[in-house]
């Protein structure tokens, strides 16, 4: 992977490996913003949303998290209709497990049945061989977790998905999967402004699994002038978004986060802040503030 950090920003976050063995940079891309309002058809400006990807990829993101259910399947059509064929390095990370039946709408299915029809469909939306990363957007309560995992395993066995890993998940249903399969990481609701998920990313951390935290700058919350880290941005000449980004960077080696935006500035804006690196007193402030 390069090291030109200026051509490259993204590559200063330095990377984690996948199972250990699927390098990626350490900031990602968030594709669910590439869909209409309520994550729901088509992008308000398609050409917008090509852009996008193109340029996170320039500025050296190679880890894209996206899922069947934006759009539903936009998004993935978007990532193949913007990248394909793909970059040697890109790694696309999918997910099924959740239904999206309208705007704003979403359902867990967990049944294995449709776990693979939705793997099928995301390996042809994608156009790959086999996907790199599937997720199991969220574990369905009506459904054993050995039949849902279960399944995955099934089709990483048969060379469709490569690596395994879950969303929204408990420690104790991290430890139950685990029993089952190998799982490479975990992709919960974290942020500066919620932190309720710190012993999952404890436990992440200590098993070296990577933790992508959903939501990193709360939806543009800790973004705007009405941003709690909006003081300390005016005098450390970063963004509040940035100072965001670089805090869950800063917070653990196995922190992947995936901005989402639907505009090239504000991608650009969050791929820079790779390059902000925090000193432990401003680490403690910022945890303070938000
Ligand atoms: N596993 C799950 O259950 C789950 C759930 C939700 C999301 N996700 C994943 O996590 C990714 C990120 O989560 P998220 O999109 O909910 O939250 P987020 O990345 O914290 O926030 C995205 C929102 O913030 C705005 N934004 C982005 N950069 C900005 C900037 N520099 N300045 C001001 N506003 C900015 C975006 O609007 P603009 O488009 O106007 O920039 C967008 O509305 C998603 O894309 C998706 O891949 C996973």
């Amino acid at each position: 992977m390069s090291t030109d950090l200026d051509a490259q920003p993204a590559a200063a976050a330095g990377t984690f490996a996948l199972g250990g063995v699927l390098p990626v940079h350490r900031l990602g891309f968030g594709a669910m913003h590439l869909t209409g309002p309520g994550i729901w058809g088509p992008p308000k400006d398609p050409d917008e949303a090509v852009r996008v990807l193109r340029r996170v990829v320039e500025l050296g993101v190679n880890f894209i998290d996206t899922a069947d259910s934006y759009g539903p399947f936009v998004s993935e059509h978007m990532i193949r209709a913007a990248l394909h064929p793909y970059p040697e390095h890109l790694v696309i990370a999918t997910k099924a497990g959740m239904t999206r039946p309208g705007p704003g709408i979403f359902r867990p299915v967990g049944r294995p049945e449709y776990l693979r029809q939705q793997a099928e469909l995301s390996l042809r939306h994608l156009e790959v061989d086999r996907i790199d990363l599937y997720q199991l957007h969220r574990i369905d309560p009506r459904v054993p977790l050995v039949d849902q995992v279960g399944e995955l395993v099934l089709l990483q066995q048969e060379g469709k998905i490569r690596h395994i890993g879950l969303s929204q998940v408990t420690v104790e249903q991290l430890r139950r999967a685990r029993e089952i399969a190998t799982i490479v990481s975990v992709q919960n609701l974290y942020n500066l402004a919620d932190r309720s998920d710190e012993d999952v990313l404890d436990y992440a951390e200590r098993e070296n699994i990577a933790f992508i935290p959903w939501y990193p700058i709360a939806t543009g919350e800790l973004a705007g002038p009405e941003s709690p880290l909006a003081a300390m941005s005016a005098h450390r000449g970063a963004t509040p978004a940035q100072l965001a980004l670089a805090w869950l960077l800063r917070r653990s080696p196995v922190m992947l986060p995936i901005p989402g935006t639907s505009s090239v500035a504000h991608a650009e804006e969050n791929v820079a802040a790779a390059r902000v690196t925090l000193t432990d007193s401003e680490f403690e402030e910022l945890a303070a503030l938000a």
